[in-house]
């Protein structure tokens, strides 16, 4: 339901935010501050985090996605636990809303592929928030290798255990970020895949080691765990030509280029953007609702990352990866707080 502007004949896009916990918090700031865009409303059970966000930011703030699309909204982003992410986005395209989907797309790639089929029929916008291809230093390192022959890729995304944690393990909570750099980068599908994965203190996989091959030949290695005191995120890529290094948290990219047969090689840093990876990402789903051009995420992307990182956990392609949230890992009870969750991702 598109709404004239009062101050402008572009129309404005009513646009949601389905579960506002750390992510929604900063889907709901992002959104209020776009032109064009009318945050229409904000849902989540928990009331007070709920509330806390709505007025915040100035909206209403509701208690489940019915009242939410009861409101009236063009748009929805789903940042609930990824158990719900299917019957939510089910829910918001039986009433004609295009939907963004947190990453991972779904708990199971069949849940995934229902979300990408009832979006198809009924000819709906879907996106998913692979938002590490909205990081500045990743578009960079993917201009820098476009036109290469790429060799292999190596990506480091290791840190301290989470604050809060989830009922998913390193795999599905991190790996699948670089799944889909993997795969965006090279443009092509991964078609083997060797991991080494330990729980060595959670109850989930909280060290993972994997190693792939692509179908267009190029070898990658994700390291990642939530056993390193601090934070990294780093790419190496080799080329026939250059061999590329970014770092995703300082943004510095340097490319080596230029080999020389007795080892010698030139060095620069490549020019690298400021923006917002979470703010150009929800940018991205506006425009393609408004120019009706497909989304640069598919949801076919999110399930071909989300097929290969549950095939790393147990080696079947349709495995459930985590049960659903009971609200406990292990003996811990999650911590439930309203966050000041208003960072910049
Ligand atoms: N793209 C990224 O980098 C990134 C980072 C973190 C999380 N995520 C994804 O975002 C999603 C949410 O993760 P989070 O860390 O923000 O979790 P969170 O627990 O902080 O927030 C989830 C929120 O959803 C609410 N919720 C629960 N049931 C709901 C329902 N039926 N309807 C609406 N809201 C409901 C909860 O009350 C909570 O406030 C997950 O899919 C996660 O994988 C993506």
């Amino acid at each position: 339901m598109l709404q004239s502007a009062k101050t402008s004949a572009r129309p404005v896009l009513r646009v949601g935010v389905v579960g506002v916990g750390v992510m929604g918090a900063n889907h709901a700031r992002v959104l209020a501050e776009f032109p064009g865009v009318e945050l229409a409303g904000v849902a989540d059970p928990d009331r007070k985090q709920a509330h806390y966000v709505g007025s915040t930011l100035g909206c209403p703030a509701l208690a489940s996605v019915e009242e939410l699309l009861g409101r009236g909204v063009d748009a929805v982003s789903i940042a609930a636990p990824t158990h719900l992410h299917r019957d939510i986005a089910l829910a918001c395209i039986a009433r004609g809303v295009h939907i963004l989907v947190e990453k991972p797309i779904a708990s199971t790639v069949a849940e995934g592929e229902d979300i990408i089929a009832a979006a198809r029929r009924a000819g709906l916008t879907l996106m998913i928030g692979h938002v590490e291809r909205f990081n500045p230093a990743v578009q960079a390192i993917a201009a820098a290798i476009r036109k290469e022959d790429i060799l292999s890729i190596a990506i480091t995304r290791v840190g301290p255990f989470p604050p809060r944690m989830s009922n998913v393990g390193v795999v599905i909570d991190l790996a699948v970020h670089d799944i889909d750099l993997i795969c965006w980068f090279t443009g092509s599908q991964i078609t083997e895949v060797q991991p080494q994965l330990s729980n060595a203190v959670a109850e989930r996989e909280d060290i993972a080691l994997l190693q792939f091959r692509t179908a267009s030949g190029v070898l990658a290695h994700i390291n990642t765990n939530w056993l390193t005191p601090f934070k990294a995120r780093t790419v190496h890529v080799a080329t026939r030509r250059k061999y590329v290094i970014g770092d995703l948290l300082t943004r510095q990219v340097t490319e080596c280029y230029g080999f020389q047969p007795d080892g010698s090689y030139s060095m620069r840093h490549l020019s690298v953007g400021h923006a917002e990876p979470l703010r150009a990402e929800l940018m991205a789903f506006v425009t393609a609702i408004k120019d009706g051009t497909p989304p640069p995420v598919t949801g076919e992307e999110g399930v071909a990352s989300l097929a290969i990182a549950i095939q790393c956990l147990d080696g079947r392609p349709d495995a459930e990866p985590a049960p659903k949230s009971t609200g406990l890992v292990g003996t811990e009870p999650v911590q439930r707080r309203v966050r000041s969750a208003f960072v910049k991702s």
